[in-house]
């Protein structure tokens, strides 16, 4: 297995963990290096309703919220979902005692009621903390916004549009643009899931060891993910064939809203994702053929062309701004490749 290729900004909000991406070769070997040697007490960072300021959730630091409290397990996914270029940074906080839930068929995740998840948007300057908690009912939503000097993150109220440095239009949502893409039906903690987890990580401290080892070693997951359930997803830049880099890409920056007639999660068999050749249900003008998938020509096909669309068209259609042209690339090297349909 290869170590990570990715260098982070020092800068994170949860330590150095990158994902590293994944071979061709099916199953990856598990390493037996561990990157944490005992899983962490969790004293204060428990799902509950949000506080005004992010100091104030016991998730980080009280005197220094730019570091994760001690209770919060950095981790990281094969395949981030695209934020614009800005760089992202994840973590977990679970009750003392709780495990997280494996689906040992789909290689599914469910974090235990009281968890929280924290993912920090912006690797040079921290804009915004990204909050998930289960709660007895169900998921609920929080996001922060960080003061521009990165003294503390305050709750977002309501729907707002900051212009970072750089020129970049950045939009805080409302909880329930949230959810348009955390749905249940695709789990709602999105990256939890084997394909996703399973790689080397750079864990704070300066060890490279495998996450889902190191999860099991502290004790966190119900029982071991079995290896047919978390064959790693490839990042863009990841040794692997342009298909399965472009297949893993839509798989977790689409899959959560296109999972039935268009289907694009990564496990599914091609001839099954309602792609090639059929026809397009919403019209895009100026494409001629409306095909979501056209065999050798990215042109005609609507996922290429709304991966690179602007404004009203692109896809996905909220959570980013601009067009991720490193992953449009990668889909038309696979589209370019497809001679037929199957
Ligand atoms: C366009 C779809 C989309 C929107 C909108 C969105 N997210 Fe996510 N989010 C994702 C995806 C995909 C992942 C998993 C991949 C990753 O971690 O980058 C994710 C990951 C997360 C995580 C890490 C845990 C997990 O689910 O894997 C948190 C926490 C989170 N999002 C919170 C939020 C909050 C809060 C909002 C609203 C302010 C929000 N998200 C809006 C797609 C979205
Ligand atoms: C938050 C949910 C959501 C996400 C995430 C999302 N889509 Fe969509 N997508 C939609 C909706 C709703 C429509 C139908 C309305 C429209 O065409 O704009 C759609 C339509 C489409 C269509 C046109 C289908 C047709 O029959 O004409 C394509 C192609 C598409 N999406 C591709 C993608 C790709 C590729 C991604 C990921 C990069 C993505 N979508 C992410 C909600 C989503």
């Amino acid at each position: 297995m290869s170590l990570c290729r990715a260098s982070l900004p020092a800068a994170l909000a949860l330590g150095a963990v990158c994902a590293c991406g994944s071979s061709d070769s099916g199953p990856a070997p598990r390493s037996t290096l561990v990157g944490i040697d005992a899983r962490p007490a969790n004293a204060s960072c428990t799902a509950k309703p949000p506080p005004k300021l992010l100091s104030q959730t016991g998730c980080v630091d009280a005197n220094d919220p730019k570091k994760p409290a001690p209770g919060v397990i950095p981790y990281a996914v094969n395949v981030p979902q695209w934020l614009d270029n800005t760089g992202s940074d994840r973590g977990i906080a679970l009750p003392d005692g709780a495990v997280i839930a494996v689906d040992a068929a789909t290689g599914r995740l469910t974090p235990p009621v009281g968890a929280v998840l924290l993912k920090t948007v912006g690797a040079t300057r921290r804009v915004e903390t990204q909050v998930l908690m289960r709660e007895g009912g169900g998921w609920t939503t929080a996001s922060y916004r960080w003061r521009p000097d990165e003294s503390d993150a305050e709750l977002v109220e309501s729907p707002s549009v900051t212009t970072l440095p750089g020129g970049l239009e950045y939009r805080f949502m409302s909880g329930a643009e949230c959810l348009q893409c955390h749905v249940s039906g695709a789990g709602t903690a999105l990256g939890w899931k084997g394909p996703q987890l399973n790689g080397v990580f750079a864990y704070p401290g300066g060890k490279s060891a495998g996450q889902l080892e190191t999860f099991e070693h502290i004790g966190i997951l119900e029982r071991p993910v079995p290896a047919a359930a978390s064959t790693p997803m490839p990042g863009l830049g990841a040794p692997a064939s342009a298909e399965r880099r472009a297949r893993a890409y839509l798989d977790a920056n689409c899959a959560h809203c296109h999972s039935a007639g268009l289907d694009l999660r990564f496990q599914t068999p091609f001839a099954q994702t309602g792609t090639c050749n059929v026809e397009g249900r919403s019209p895009v003008p100026g494409v001629q053929g409306e095909t979501i998938l056209a065999p050798a020509e990215p042109s005609r096909s609507l996922l290429s062309v709304r991966l690179r669309s602007s404004a009203q068209l692109r896809m996905p259609p909220l959570g980013s701004r601009v067009a991720d042209l490193d992953a449009a690339n990668v889909v038309d090297a696979w589209i370019k490749g497809i001679a037929s349909c199957p």
